[in-house]
Order: C-alpha cells, then sequence, then structure tokens
C-alpha cells in the first residue's frame, strides 16, 4: 500500500513529524511504502465556493500548488493527516487543505480509502474531541474510511522524542493497514 502523509505542522522535526516517520517507519516494516508532504512547503488558496469543482472536469480551478497535492492524494492508497492542535482543531494550514478537498465530493475518487489522524497538543487526547469529530464527519462526507487515530500529549518541538509511550501510539497507528 501507498501511504501518503500530509503535515500540517509548520515546524520541521517537530511533533508531528516525529510522530508521522514513526508511523511510517513501522508500515515500512510491513512493506507499506510512505510520502511526507510538508503542507507549509505549498502555496494552498482557500477554497472560495466557486463551485467550479461541482461541474464539468469536477477539478478545482485555483492557480497555486494543489495540483501537485492532488496529484499525490490521487496516488496513495490510504492518507494520515498530520497536525498538531491549534485552538482544538487543526492549524490554519491543514484547514485550508481540507477545504480544498471540495473536488472530492464530486469525483468521488477518495471512496473507500483508508485516513488516519495523527495530533499532538499540549493537553493530549481531552483537547482533541472537536478536531476527531469534525474529521470524522468529514472523513464520511467524502467517502474516506476513519481509519484511527494518535492523540500524543507533546508540546516542545521534537519533546515526543522522549516520551516512549506516546511514539508508541503512532508506530501502532497503521498496523491494521
Ligand atoms: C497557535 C497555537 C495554538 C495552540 N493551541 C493548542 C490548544 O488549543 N490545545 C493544546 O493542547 N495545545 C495547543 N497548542 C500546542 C501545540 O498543539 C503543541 O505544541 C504541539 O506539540 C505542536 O506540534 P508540532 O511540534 O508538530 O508543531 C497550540 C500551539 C500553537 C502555536
Amino acid at each position: 500500500m501507498k501511504i501518503l502523509a500530509l503535515i500540517g505542522s509548520p515546524r520541521v522535526g517537530g511533533n508531528t513529524d516525529l510522530l508521522v516517520d514513526a508511523a511510517l517507519a513501522e508500515a515500512a516494516k510491513q512493506g507499506h511504502t510512505g510520502e511526507k508532504l510538508h503542507l507549509y512547503d505549498y502555496e494552498i488558496k482557500p477554497c472560495v465556493d466557486c463551485r467550479a469543482c461541482k461541474k464539468g472536469e469536477l477539478v478545482c480551478v485555483q492557480k497555486d500548488d494543489m495540483p501537485k497535492i492532488y496529484k499525490a492524494i490521487d496516488a496513495a492508497d490510504a492518507l494520515i493527516l498530520g497536525t498538531p492542535i491549534y485552538w482544538y482543531g487543526p492549524t490554519a494550514k491543514m484547514k485550508l487543505l481540507i477545504d480544498r478537498l471540495r473536488p472530492y465530493v464530486a469525483n468521488r475518487r477518495l471512496e473507500g480509502k483508508k485516513a488516519y489522524l495523527i495530533a499532538p497538543s499540549e493537553e493530549g487526547p481531552s483537547a482533541c474531541g472537536p478536531l476527531v469529530d469534525s474529521l470524522k464527519m468529514s472523513y464520511k462526507y467524502l467517502g474516506l474510511v476513519y481509519a484511527g487515530e494518535a492523540l500524543v500529549t507533546a508540546n516542545e518541538k521534537g519533546e515526543v522524542a522522549k516520551k516512549p509511550g506516546e511514539m508508541e501510539k503512532a508506530r501502532r497507528l497503521l498496523n491494521d493497514l
């Protein structure tokens, strides 16, 4: 299986990044391949609700870097959304990405793919309810299968590496892929 991890943290080498690495390394042992994509490296304009993606070719007409990301998503068998908790939701960059998934509502190309969530935060799982709820509903709307989550307690950059129990949550995440 080909896994695409979309990282919505600005911190390269931060907690989300390290957790995604751990999940992908474990998946590699089972013969899966993984690709990481840092959303902050890409220009992602906001969805402007033009509804062009609901007609004709069912594609987004915004001019930015999203075509590269759409291509990677289309090529993947499973997705990981990795985002720190910012104000009890995803980072703004991750939200831009989620909004731009709108073409998939009509083209159904995500139907049946598994999707996971990796979310570190200072407060841990108790801070993640709103994000988990909204992602479960969004994945369902898109036809994605919500396949699991790693909700991790970590705050300082890279702190999670010193917390074996928290790292383990990410290592176990893709066990059922
Ligand atoms: C703008 C901002 C908002 C945050 N909001 C929350 C929050 O609501 N709850 C929480 O537990 N942590 C919050 N945090 C802490 C981050 O979730 C935490 O530091 C996380 O480990 C960062 O992940 P990263 O290293 O992958 O960037 C916030 C951090 C920032 C910068």
